[in-house]
């Protein structure tokens, strides 16, 4: 039977691969600037960080979660987004105590047992950031501004920012009464889940997906009504903030997030150009997260975006052809003598940071001809071709013939890694 791989999970393949990383070096070097410290957490956690993290009565955690006993009959859960796993590390290694704002940066895969679909997998990936111990509206502003950035230096446009804010535990229950209010003569237009989330937690009808209940929800109040001084006049400056950095955003009044520990900011970068999956990136604040899980009392915000989705965008707009990764050289050999000489030029070339492959046989004594060899070369793309035969070796030489024009030289054996470097524009990575 041939095994393929689980729905919902994908391989990244040579040439795809190119394009990851460089959406992985924009995010480090963006990160970098804003001067966020990357932090890599365990890729499962005791099943109750996400149960008291993200929410019990979320969608992640009632239906979501890939949750296992492992071996000593602990409950585990791979992790299915970013935050809580961070700011368990945060209390565990009391990060406090380095001074705050604690901000950190992660890229990690995460798991979710979802519907897949275009842009919707159950292992993805994650850029994000967590601002740890600190109220500032900068800080909400940074959320926002680094997915921007990210893509902006990738080339992906055609996005904008949703922004809301939904209060703190002092003001929100008076808008929750507002929705249960409003929702009380609609209960029967909305979906089962949706009912049980009247008494529960009346929010999350805004973020339903469904269509009667998205029409039921038209009317509703918006949470910017019912926010204390404290929340308004935090929104106020966020906004002004926003504003100074020419950054455009619509306020969505309705716009609630699916995971339980968001108060006050919270937004989404969306775009129309991957069809329903159409949250790039998304986060908020979650100034009572930390507490809950045992900790110091820790205002924090974050935003976590989707890799796969920018991955799409960035195919999309064909902004980025697949990039080839050539090797700068690529050596061939002649005769087992030769073939030795021909392993140890391509290590020194390897180990002065030149990107250097060979030609490899199918089976140990199975020797190409040269001219199968050169065939190689050409295809591999390579700057530079190393020609090491018998008759080199005998002589001490070595054949160095450039792909690009055809001219070829010979040099000493022992000044060829020399050559190649001066030859390849000075040494070090010759990838293009
Ligand atoms: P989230 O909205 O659940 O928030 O996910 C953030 C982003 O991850 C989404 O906007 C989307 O781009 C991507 N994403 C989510 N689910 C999938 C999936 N199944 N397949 C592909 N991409 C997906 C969070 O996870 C929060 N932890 C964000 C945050 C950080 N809030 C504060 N700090």
């Amino acid at each position: 039977m041939e095994v393929k791989s689980p729905r919902g999970t994908s391989d990244i393949l040579p040439g795809a691969s190119n394009v990851w990383r460089r959406i992985e070096q924009s995010v480090a070097e963006v990160m970098d600037a804003f001067d966020y410290q990357e932090i890599r957490t365990p890729i499962f956690e005791h099943t109750e960080l996400f149960q008291r993290g993200v929410g019990e009565t979320t969608d992640i955690v009632e239906k979501q979660m890939y949750t296992f006993e492992d071996r000593g009959g602990r409950s585990v859960t791979l992790r299915p987004e970013g935050t809580a796993g961070v700011v368990r590390s945060y209390i565990q290694h009391k990060l406090y105590g380095q001074g705050v704002p604690q901000k950190l940066w992660y890229l990690q895969p995460m798991f979710r047992y979802e519907r897949p679909q275009a842009g919707r997998n159950r292992q993805f990936h994650q850029f994000g950031a967590e601002a740890l111990g600190s109220l500032d509206p900068a800080c909400d502003v940074e959320m926002i501004a680094i997915p921007l950035e990210v893509y902006r230096r990738l080339g992906i446009t055609s996005h904008r920012v949703l922004l809301n804010s939904i209060g703190c535990p002092e003001c929100r229950p008076a808008y929750r009464d507002a929705l249960r209010l409003y929702f009380k003569d609609k209960l029967d237009q909305l979906c089962p889940a949706c009912q049980g989330r009247y008494d529960r937690n009346p929010l999350r009808i805004l973020d339903c997906k469904i269509e009667g209940c998205r029409s039921a929800a038209a009317g509703a109040p918006a949470g910017a009504e019912f926010l204390c001084d404290e929340c308004q006049e935090h929104f106020a400056e966020v906004r002004s903030l926003l504003d100074a950095l020419d950054i455009s955003y619509t306020v969505d009044g309705r716009l609630v997030r699916g995971l339980d520990y968001y108060t006050k900011t919270v937004f989404e970068v969306v775009t129309d150009a991957l069809g329903a999956q159409d949250a790039l990136a998304a986060g908020g604040r979650y100034d009572g997260l930390a507490e809950s899980l045992g900790g110091p009392k820790t205002p924090a915000v974050g935003f976590g975006a989707g890799m796969e989705r920018a991955f799409l965008m960035l195919q999309a707009a064909s902004v980025e052809p697949i990039q080839e990764r050539p090797p700068g050289v690529f050596v061939v050999s002649l005769g087992t003598a030769a073939r030795e000489k021909a392993v140890q030029l391509a290590w020194q070339l390897r180990r002065a940071g030149v990107a250097t492959t060979m030609d490899y046989r199918a089976g140990v004594n199975e020797e190409r001809s040269m001219r199968a060899q050169m065939k190689s070369a050409g295809k591999s793309k390579a700057q530079l071709t190393l020609i090491l035969g018998d008759d080199e070796l005998a002589r001490g030489v070595v054949t160095v013939r450039s792909m690009t024009d055809g001219s070829q030289r010979e040099v000493i054996l022992g000044d060829a890694a020399v050559t190649v470097l001066q030859q390849l524009g000075g040494g070090g990575e010759s990838r293009s």
